[in-house]
């Protein structure tokens, strides 16, 4: 993990003084350029943290409120974490990013004291120098306090970092769905993949922040991480562009129990409770650290809804096979147990290019993956279809689960065949919109075209006693096309 310092100029009192009423950028004769917009990370009840960088330094502050008309509380720069680029040449107490372009500052501002569920207008400085926000566009939202139900939507998307066209038209056809139904996120969930091809700080701005950056703006984005990541970021060490680009909770600032890590933690959200794993490079068997500290975690919830999330499905056949690839295969046989013991509710998962919605599902661990006796309910979950899926009231074990995997988010689609689990299959890019309001969760696909190919619910309410079904309707056979001779 890395450490983050508040850091202050260690060079003198009178140079102290100079900046404290100075642009930094002023006192070193240049002014500093904005390089990556302000945006949001870590919200709880009562906090949040803004992230920027600028290259040159800065006097980094940021001044919020409620309204934008009244930006008046500063967080002043001796409270913002500072991290430089490797080439820095300046304080050494600084800590340092990963990688990024010569003469790079971070700049990760915490605002606390905060009321929960409500909404504040934020701008960042260069001292008096207003770099971005201080409109309508740029606020934020406090977590309602864990236990407290409150209407949630969240987009999940994966498997996106290309910077090409359809990632945009993904990210646009949520915006048009979100503004249509009038009722903006709360929260964004990434399920890995999120900068190919290896996941580096330049192609992070490219392929991630400049794309989403209307977005990233205003909502929070709790991320997992891929293996294009996985290739310069590292699980066990927290060190890399992927960490440098997320302030994570590895202490339980956000709810649940304390990691220890930024690769795998906890949020509460009101009455959600939700998991983010790290299925690239951990250890994933139950002795490891990993289902540890999950199957602790999950021991202390009073949540009424539990919703995982990482890259690699355990049910699976679109261009990764669940079947025969390892990762996928421990993360069903070691992790699916913990959590369906738990009574979860949703996985949401990437890696493989394609979307893949499951029918009500329960204990299918082995290995190949088989739909008879480990479905719940083989309808399609839609209200205005077989009717939505049902569980007990809270968090019961062995209620049913629903697999969402969320590859399609902009890179190259693929299918190996048809998971026998599944209810939907799409090769279509596109994400999900997650709504959970009081006992009911609704999930849709929109894809890239605007269109909702999918929906479902799961209602929650009084007694459901599970039964599994012998012989479930299952999805047709897929045979891939033969390919072109060459
Ligand atoms: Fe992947």
């Amino acid at each position: 993990m890395n450490t983050r310092h508040c850091a202050r100029p260690t060079t003198g009192c009178c140079f102290f003084l100079l900046i404290a009423l100075l642009p930094a950028s002023a006192a070193y004769g240049t002014e500093a350029v904005l390089t990556r917009k302000p945006y949001l990370q870590m919200g709880t009840p009562d906090s949040i943290v803004i992230v920027w960088r600028t290259q040159g330094p800065s006097t980094p502050v940021v001044r919020w409120g409620r309204s934008t008309g009244d930006l008046q509380t500063a967080v002043d720069h001796s409270k913002v974490v500072t991290r430089v680029s490797p080439d820095h040449e300046g304080d050494i107490d600084l800590p340092r990013l990963s990688t990024a372009p010569a003469n790079t500052f971070q700049y990760e501002a915490r605002i606390t004291g905060l009321s929960p569920a409500t909404t504040y207008y934020y701008g960042v400085h260069d001292a008096q120098r207003q770099l971005s926000g201080g409109d309508e566009t740029h606020h934020f939202a406090t977590s309602p306090p864990a236990g407290q139900a409150r209407p949630l939507r969240f987009w999940v998307v994966g498997d996106s970092g290309t910077g090409e066209s359809d990632q945009a038209r993904v990210h646009a056809a949520m915006i048009h769905y979100t503004t249509q139904s009038a009722h903006p996120l709360d929260l964004y969930l990434h399920v890995g993949d999120m900068v190919y091809p290896k996941g580096e700080d330049h192609h992070f701005q490219q392929r991630f922040f400049d794309v989403y950056e209307p977005t990233l703006r205003n909502t929070i984005c709790w991320a997992s991480m891929g293996n294009h990541e996985g290739a310069t970021s590292k699980g066990l060490t927290g060190i890399g562009p992927y960490y440098d680009a997320y302030v994570l909770p590895a202490k339980a600032e956000a709810g649940g129990l304390a990691s220890g890590t930024e690769a795998f933690y906890a949020v509460d959200y009101g009455r959600v409770h939700f998991i983010c794993l790290d299925s690239h490079d951990l250890d994933r068997r139950p002795s490891g650290a990993m289902a540890k500290w999950l199957k602790a975690d999950l021991e202390k919830t009073k949540a009424d809804w539990l919703i995982a999330f990482w890259h690699h499905p355990p049910y699976s056949k679109g261009s990764h096979d669940s079947d025969t690839d390892s990762q996928m295969t421990e993360m069903r046989k070691h992790i699916m147990p913990i959590l369906e013991s738990a009574g979860v509710d949703l996985v949401l998962t990437g890696h493989s290019h394609i979307y893949e919605r499951s029918m009500l599902m329960n204990r299918a661990y082995a290995t190949p993956t088989v739909a008879e006796n480990v479905i719940l309910d083989d309808g399609d979950g839609n209200p205005e279809g077989d009717g939505a899926y049902r569980k007990s009231a809270g968090l019961n074990p062995n209620e049913g689960t629903i697999q969402i995997v969320a590859g399609h988010g902009g890179a190259g689609l693929g299918r190996k065949g048809t998971m026998p689990v599944m209810k939907k299959v799409i090769v279509e890019h596109g994400s999900v919109i997650v709504d959970i309001n009081d006992d009911t969760l609704t999930a849709v696909m929109v894809d890239k075209n605007r269109e909702t190919r999918d929906l479902f619910s799961i209602v929650k309410q009084g007694q459901v006693t599970p039964k599994p079904i012998d012989h479930p309707k299952q999805l047709p056979a897929y045979t891939p096309p033969p390919k072109a001779k060459r």
